[in-house]
């Protein structure tokens, strides 16, 4: 049997953060998590969104648990002040759900000058799961929502802000390209270093969100619009559908760590399933680069697991 949204078990006792919670996957891993019980930290760049967004999840699971605190992850001061109010607060974060990104967008920096679709889809996610570590309960998940264009990402380990040649397209695939190396680099740290704790990845195949007209609408492109338009209605697959490998990978008893989990036919819909990535995001030797290069950058040491 396919497994879907009746098989996520109780979550009474669980406390989970999601990151870009007021939109399409996050919004919709956020609406299943606290429907069956678990206690969600919204982590919103625009807290009003954020609020908005809780509010349609109650209108569904009135008695939802849920949390919405500010967090830009193109802004490492806001990424510490996010981490610093959430570990005051919540000791045991049973699972941290690195969904949040940008794709395929213009040339843009975060505050600290990183390239935008690395800083955002990465390095902010780095730094926020280094700084969450002393609060994630043992046995706590690290979810990171990456994507089937892993398979194109490439590293320029010279330029990673992309001063040279950037193009939209292939920042973003080195982005997802990162949230699997980190993920499994992450996962091998904390099995060396003896913790209970798990990295996972995941990805949503092809599902009709927001993500699709962040890019078009910065560049003012009708034409992308209508692109992106066509193709999510002839396409994708719904977000609710889009978010169940995220919610599998978060919930499932199945998982132990490292695992690649995406929909199952042609990976890009329907139910979720272990799959393999590319070749090229099974190299140790690239995943200690760019926890090397990550931890240089953000300023962010994962103590006690290097
Ligand atoms: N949809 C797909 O087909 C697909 C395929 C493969 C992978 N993915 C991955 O799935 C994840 C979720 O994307 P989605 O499809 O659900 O897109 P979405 O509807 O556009 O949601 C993206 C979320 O990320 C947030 N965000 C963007 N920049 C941020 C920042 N600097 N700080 C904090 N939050 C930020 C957005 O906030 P705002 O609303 O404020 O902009 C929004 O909540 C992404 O990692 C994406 O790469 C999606």
């Amino acid at each position: 049997m396919a497994w879907s949204e009746s098989d996520i078990p109780d979550l009474s006792d669980r406390t989970f953060v999601v990151t870009g919670a007021n939109s399409g996957i996050g919004w919709e891993a956020a609406r299943m998590f606290a429907a069956r019980g678990a206690r969600v930290v919204m982590a919103c760049r625009t807290v009003s969104k954020g609020e908005e967004a809780a509010a349609r999840i109650r209108e569904h699971a009135p008695g939802a648990r849920l949390e919405v605190m500010a967090l830009d992850l193109a802004d490492l001061d806001s990424v510490r002040a996010f981490a610093g109010g959430l570990a005051s607060v919540h000791r045991q974060v049973h699972a941290l759900v690195n969904n949040a990104g940008v794709m395929a967008i213009p040339y843009a920096r975060t505050a600290q000058g990183f390239e935008m679709q690395l800083g955002t889809n990465h390095f902010g996610h780095f730094a926020l799961t280094g700084l969450l570590l002393d609060a994630l309960a043992p046995g706590a998940r690290v979810v990171n929502v990456s994507s089937g264009v892993h398979r194109l990402g490439t590293f320029d380990w010279t330029d990673l802000n992309w001063e040279r040649g950037y193009s939209e397209w292939p920042a973003y695939c080195r982005s997802k390209l990162a949230n699997l190396f980190f993920t499994f680099e992450l996962d091998r740290r904390l099995k060396a270093a003896g913790s209970t704790c798990l990295g996972v990845a995941c990805h949503p195949g092809y599902a009709a969100t927001n993500l699709q007209f962040v890019g078009p609408q910065q560049r003012e492109s009708a034409l992308g619009t209508f692109v992106m338009s066509a193709g999510n209605a002839l396409f994708a697959q719904s977000a609710a559908n889009g978010a169940l490998p995220t919610v599998f990978a978060t919930v499932s008893p199945t998982i132990h760590g490292s695992e690649y989990v995406g929909p199952r036919v042609f990976q890009a819909w329907g139910a979720p399933s272990v799959q393999a990535t590319a070749p090229r995001a099974q190299d140790p030797a690239g995943w200690k680069k760019l926890w090397e290069a990550s931890e240089k950058r953000t300023g962010v040491r994962f103590l006690p697991i290097t």
